[in-house]
């Protein structure tokens, strides 16, 4: 797997000490809130498994599946839910954890959707931002790194549902997706 990487771009220990000054953060922010922290599946992962053992608060969890890129490297525009949340966001303060905003488009659907079911605030933690390829207004209430326009695979990050699994952040070689 690892002879797929052309360059760690984010090294484990990077990754950690973010994570926790994130997490420091949003047990600040988020203090008496009891907040409910949605992993945005399956890209957030590892970094909500991670991310919320860095808050030092009560706050809830729950997950939510949606899908815009499939197998392919270009989002197909169209955010597909795959898995709802379980519990009811109505006067909740809700935190969306996701691993990296691109376009912005499975966001500002997820957003317009949270908010129509009355959150009390909505807002997002994301580890990467690549803003060279938004396409939608949307910002980061939280971010961890600014990312370049590279294809990015590791720490929750899939090609093909692969690499999800490697402990680092790193910039796949082109040949393994330009065929
Ligand atoms: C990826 C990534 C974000 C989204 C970002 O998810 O995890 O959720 O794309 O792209 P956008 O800002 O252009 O919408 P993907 O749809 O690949 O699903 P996955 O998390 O299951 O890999
Ligand atoms: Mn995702
Ligand atoms: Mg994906």
């Amino acid at each position: 797997m690892q002879e797929d990487i052309r360059e760690v771009l984010l090294s484990q220990e990077a990754i950690r000490e973010k994570v926790q000054e994130l997490g420091q953060k949003l047990t600040q922010d988020y203090r008496d809130l009891n907040p409910l922290c949605i992993c945005v599946l399956k890209g957030a992962f590892p970094f909500m498994s991670d991310l919320v053992r860095f808050m030092d608060i009560h706050l809830e969890t729950d997950f939510m599946a949606v899908s815009s890129y499939g197998d392919s490297t270009q989002s197909s525009g169209v955010v597909r839910i795959v898995k709802d949340l379980d519990a009811s966001v109505e006067g909740r303060h809700v935190l969306v954890v996701e691993d990296i905003i691109d376009s912005g488009l499975t966001l500002s659907y997820l957003l317009e959707l949270l908010r129509g079911r009355n959150a009390a605030s909505v807002k997002v933690v994301t580890l990467l931002d690549k803003p060279a390829r938004r396409t939608t207004g949307l910002k980061p209430d939280y971010s961890g790194f600014e990312v370049p326009d590279a294809f990015v695979v590791g720490y929750g990050l899939d090609y093909a549902e692969k690499y999800r699994n490697l402990p680092y952040i790193g910039v796949l070689k082109e040949e393994v997706y330009s065929d």
